[in-house]
């Protein structure tokens, strides 16, 4: 029998490592660990807020700060405010200055196999040159510059460039459509775009310069420039540059040379915004700033990843999510480590192409999320097993639970039984990493993250703010802040108020309480599972997505009255769009409507958000009040039994669903 068919029980995996449920990091890894002694949590508790200057040491300031934390305005707290420093300075210059200018900053893989290697020295070189050209376009201070890119080298110097002007970036992942790129430049206000002709996926170029200008012209205010990166070259689709669009290329030839003095920037002021889902159709704009989030995302690099400046490490992650903004960029290079920046996808040319590249990029640190690794165990462990992955340390995951099945899976066909896995639970409004073990300290639990890190204040409670007793599930909360946390949606105040500190929170006791919107429980040992949104967000593939974005372009289709979205369980995604529809009199539930739906939410959100399935009904159930339940529809989507439908207005409609449902 073909081992990669076998999805019986644990499979292949010896039944020693099936029934083993904790597991300790090497002596080998322990004794080279950047932390290796739990008194850090001590130390932390014990000297809280003090303690973070452990994070704010690992940088370099123009300004020293006086206070740690200002909690005078909770919930708008302010870290190391009257610090000053420059995070493109950090990433970059100083690890010239202190005689690292050769070493590898960034290594790039193209899908095709083109390499580019930028030593600290050639990224020091661009990101100058390119902050003269943003800076001659006319970006000043502060101004929102907006990054449509996919993966490549241009990204992360357009991101430091921006840094060193002090221009807050805002990135939109380029596998979002033109319409989610025109409600983010809309909603930011942002006058400056830099954008891409194209790349490849699985072997064909893709025009992302169509898509980008067809998001301009759903701008509502004037665009002062657009750059575009030309990755395609003769491959490229022929467009040509429209009014105050300028070629990448053209604009660094001009500033060859040019320096730019890194601005001097107030740890409070903006590093940059992220614009992630929530429960409303309109995506929240997650302000980050320099001086926390950059102390934050370098000590979690440190700590958890335990990066060392002569580590490769690579993030298979897309930097247009956060996952890639805190540790593809920011977090590593900080640290003056070689970060591994890759454009393509694990199964193309062939389903061994990460391991061929931890191989030829002798890799020591590798970071992931479950999805990846639930699609190389269905691929099976032949692929790996053809490459030498012994240079790997550490493996990390990210973006979803990990079942305790792929956990060992990757600790066994990719780890070599040698590695410490981090299971690395976070959000984009955390900015770095929350809960985890530290792989030099703790046990690891497979399908549990850990404990709350040193000096993170996470907790699992009831409905009343108590702790849950171990094994129970419950609400996962924050009741400290953080260097790295969220400071607010950006010019939305009373909305990050109500999205995060309302629920939990007793403000009139001064008691403020984060609520990240995860179900979770806690074992004996303070060990958290995560148990997944508890909001209208469903996570696909580590992506997070609102349903409500979903279902209102699935509304905004011609014939479709009403919609409701749920996720499903999915093997390899986690989870997978689900969407129940009722259709205008006069409109077939056919396959054409059906494409037509899938169409609506690929031009209004993306690819990643297309429905799994539709399915057609009548009507929705409803409870007395006229509130969807979307419980039902998750457990029809499941096939699981249904729970309790007593509540219903309108019983009757939910076996109608199901013939439907299983019809498909
Ligand atoms: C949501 C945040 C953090 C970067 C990637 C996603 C889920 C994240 C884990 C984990 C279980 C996890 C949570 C969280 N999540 N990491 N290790 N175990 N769940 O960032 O898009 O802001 O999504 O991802 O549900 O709230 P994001």
């Amino acid at each position: 029998m073909n081992m990669a068919d076998d999805e019986s029980g644990d499979g292949q995996l010896e039944a020693r490592l099936a029934e083993q449920e904790a597991f300790e990091p090497s002596d080998d890894f322990v004794e080279q660990a950047n932390v290796s002694d739990a008194s850090i949590y001590d130390e932390f508790a014990d000297n809280w807020p003090a303690c973070w200057t452990r994070a704010a040491d690992l940088l370099d300031w123009d300004e020293e700060y006086t206070q740690v934390l200002d909690d005078s305005e909770e919930p708008f707290y302010e870290w190391f405010a009257d610090g000053t420093l420059n995070a493109s300075y950090n990433c970059v210059d100083r690890h010239v200055e202190n005689g690292a200018k050769n070493r590898v900053a960034i290594k790039w893989e193209g899908e095709h196999g083109e390499t580019r290697t930028y030593t600290y020295q050639d990224l020091f070189r661009e990101v100058n040159e390119f902050a003269a050209a943003l800076r001659d376009l006319g970006v000043e201070e502060d101004d929102v510059v907006t990054l449509y890119m996919p993966m490549v080298p241009e990204l992360p110097v357009a991101m430091l460039a921006c840094a060193r002007i002090g221009a807050p970036h805002s990135v939109v992942f380029a596998g979002f459509s033109a319409e989610a790129l025109a409600t983010r430049m809309n909603a930011a206000e942002s006058r400056y775009l830099v954008t891409c002709d194209g790349y490849y996926r699985r072997g064909d170029p893709l025009d992302h310069q169509a898509k980008a200008n067809e998001g301009l012209s759903n701008v509502d205010h004037e665009v002062d420039a657009t750059v575009v990166v030309d990755r395609l070259g003769d491959n490229g689709f022929g467009h040509d540059l429209q009014r105050n669009q300028h070629d990448w290329d053209s604009l660094m030839s001009a500033h060859q040379g040019d320096r730019v003095d890194p601005v001097e920037r107030g740890a409070e002021d903006m590093l940059f915004l992220m614009y992630t889902s929530g429960t409303t159709g309109k995506p929240k704009g997650v302000k980050h700033t320099t001086g926390g989030y950059l102390a934050y995302t370098a000590w979690t690099s440190h700590s958890v990843l335990d990066l060392e400046p002569e580590d490769t490490y690579w993030c298979s992650a897309d930097i247009g999510w956060i996952t890639g903004h805190s540790y593809i960029v920011y977090g590593p290079l900080a640290l003056g480590t070689t970060t591994v920046m890759y454009e393509g996808t694990p199964d193309y040319p062939d389903r061994g192409r990460l391991w061929e590249l931890v191989e030829k990029y002798a890799v020591d640190v590798f970071y992931t999320a479950p999805t990846a690794i639930r699609a190389f165990m269905k691929w099976g462990p032949e692929y790996p097993a053809e490459y030498d992955l012994s240079t790997l340390r550490l493996l990390g995951t990210v973006g979803e639970p990990i079942n305790p099945r792929a956990w060992k899976w990757y600790y066994k066909h990719i780890g070599g039984e040698e590695c410490p896995i981090v299971d690395t639970w976070w959000q984009t409004e955390t900015g770095g990493m929350m809960v985890s073990t530290l792989p030099g300290v703790g046990t690891m639990k497979p399908g549990s993250a850990g404990p709350p890190l040193p000096g993170i204040g996470a907790h699992v409670v009831d409905t009343g703010g108590d702790e849950v007793e171990a094994g129970q599930a419950g609400y996962l909360t924050v009741d400290r802040p953080w260097p790295g946390m969220l400071r607010t949606l950006y010019r939305n105040d009373e909305r990050f108020v109500d999205e995060y500190w309302q629920t939990h929170s007793d403000a009139d006791a001064g008691e403020w309480v984060y609520f990240p919107e995860d179900g979770a429980k806690i074992d004996d040992d303070g060990y958290i599972t995560i148990l997944g949104r508890v909001d209208d967000v469903v996570n696909v593939s580590g992506h997070r997505l609102g349903t409500m974005e979903i279902e209102s372009a699935i509304v905004g289709v011609e014939g479709v009255a009403e919609a409701a979205v749920v996720g499903g369980d999915h093997d390899i995604k986690g989870e997978a769009v689900y969407a129940y529809v009722i259709l205008e009199d006069g409109y077939g539930g056919d396959d054409e409507m059906r494409d037509r739906i899938v169409a609506g939410v690929d031009d209004a959100i993306g690819p990643i958000a297309k429905p799994e399935s539709v399915t057609f009904t009548p009507e929705l159930p409803k409870t007395r009040s006229g509130k969807i339940m979307r419980r039902l529809l998750e457990e029809i989507a499941n096939g699981e039994e249904l729970g309790d439908t007593t509540t219903l207005r309108n019983p009757e409609v939910v076996s109608d669903i199901q013939e439907q449902a299983s019809g498909d």
